[in-house]
Parts: C-alpha cells; sequence; structure tokens
C-alpha cells in the first residue's frame, strides 16, 4: 500500500466537503471536537505500551499527547461562533468508529500501529491543512478557523518525526501500521462523507469516483 495513495483519497475527500455551506462546517466541528478529545487518552495509552529499549519513542508520545492539550476545545470554540453549540450536532457512529478503533489496535494488535494514524492525520494536515484553514477562514471568518490554524502549522514537524521513526520500525510492524492507516483513512472519510450531507438545500455538491472525475477533466 502506498502511503501517498491514502493521503491523496482524504485530500479528495475534504475536496468534496461544501465548505461554504455553515452547516457542513459546523457539522464537521463537532464531529472534529467529539475524536480530538479521544487524542490525548489515545496518544497516552499507546505511549505507555512501549518498553524500555524504546524510551525514545515512549517519550515521544509523552511529548506529543502534551501538545494535543485541549484541542478540542478550539474546535468547540470554532464551532460557537458559528452560531451553533455541540447540541445540534451529535457524534456520527463514522466519527465514533474513528476513534474507538485505535483504542482497540493498541489493545489487542499493537502500539506501533497507531502510527497509522498519525501519519494519516498529520499528512493530511500538511497536504491540505492550510487549504482548509483558508477556506473556513474565507468563508466564515478567523474565529471559526482557530482548530485548523493550529493544526496546519503544527503537524509538519510531527510528521518529520513520526517518518523517522517509521523508517526504523521494529520487525513485523510496518504491516500494522498499514492496516491501521488504511482503517483510519476508511473512517474519516466516511466521516468526512456524513459532514457534507450536512449541507443545507442546494449547497450538496455532486460527486464522482474516481473514474468518473478522470473522464470529466
Ligand atoms: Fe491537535
Amino acid at each position: 500500500m502506498k502511503v501517498n495513495d491514502k493521503i491523496a483519497e482524504l485530500v479528495e475527500s475534504v475536496e468534496q466537503v461544501p465548505w461554504r455551506d455553515k452547516k457542513a462546517t459546523a457539522a464537521f466541528l463537532a464531529q472534529t471536537y467529539y475524536y480530538s478529545r479521544h487524542t490525548t487518552r489515545v496518544l497516552a495509552l499507546a505511549g505507555s505500551r512501549f518498553d524500555f529499549d524504546n524510551h525514545n519513542v515512549h517519550q515521544r508520545f509523552i511529548r506529543h499527547c502534551a501538545e494535543e492539550m485541549n484541542h478540542e476545545r478550539l474546535a468547540d470554540r470554532d464551532l460557537a461562533s458559528l452560531g451553533y453549540s455541540l447540541k445540534d450536532f451529535p457524534e456520527f457512529p463514522s466519527t465514533r468508529a474513528f476513534y474507538q478503533t485505535h483504542y482497540h489496535t493498541i489493545e489487542h494488535v499493537s502500539p506501533w500501529s497507531i502510527f497509522g494514524y498519525i501519519v494519516a492525520l498529520e499528512g493530511l494536515a500538511v497536504a491540505k491543512g492550510e487549504w482548509l484553514y483558508n477556506e473556513i477562514r474565507q468563508h466564515h471568518g478567523e474565529k471559526a478557523a482557530s482548530f485548523m490554524k493550529v493544526h496546519a502549522a503544527d503537524d509538519i514537524e510531527h510528521v518529520k518525526e513520526a517518518e523517522k521513526i517509521l523508517a526504523s520500525l521494529p520487525p513485523g510492524e510496518m504491516k500494522n501500521v498499514e492496516q491501521h492507516l488504511e482503517t483510519t483513512c476508511f473512517l474519516y472519510r466516511a466521516m468526512l462523507g456524513e459532514v457534507a450531507a450536512c449541507a443545507s438545500k442546494g449547497q450538496k455538491i455532486v460527486t464522482f469516483d474516481r473514474h468518473e472525475r478522470k473522464k470529466a477533466v
């Protein structure tokens, strides 16, 4: 599996959300709140599972965990600036499945597999974070874009760190990382599909599969 192909699919799903639509953007921010409040928990859980031979990886997770503190509050504040609250947007089943799978893979597959999640979301942030920050800022104002602003800037360093670790994974762990990356991408794309479906009438866009898109171009 090529990591870049998976990131390209994520980018495609991000582009298919009508960001000019306030309801779709608000739905995205609410779902971002619901999953990002698990980030510190997921990173702490994974970080506790690395033995003394992997002390640097353990420390990396603890540092990353500290950096993610209170990020869910950014999403909640951005949502409030649009005039909505979390009560307006319950958690989607896809969002729930997205974060629940991290706990499972750490506990029942391997803590290394969580790099699949890190590479997927941070790779997406590097590829499309700034674009999405600008979309939200232009259509809904700076106050609705603080979560994206922080992540478009922060994640570039995280990706560089993660790439170094991926280059020296223990034998057999690459398969676990790839498998979790695939699961993560699938569920995040499902979540974006549910986000797009929240758009107000008339704002929904026609989506093409990749084959149709090629023909249309
Ligand atoms: Fe974050």
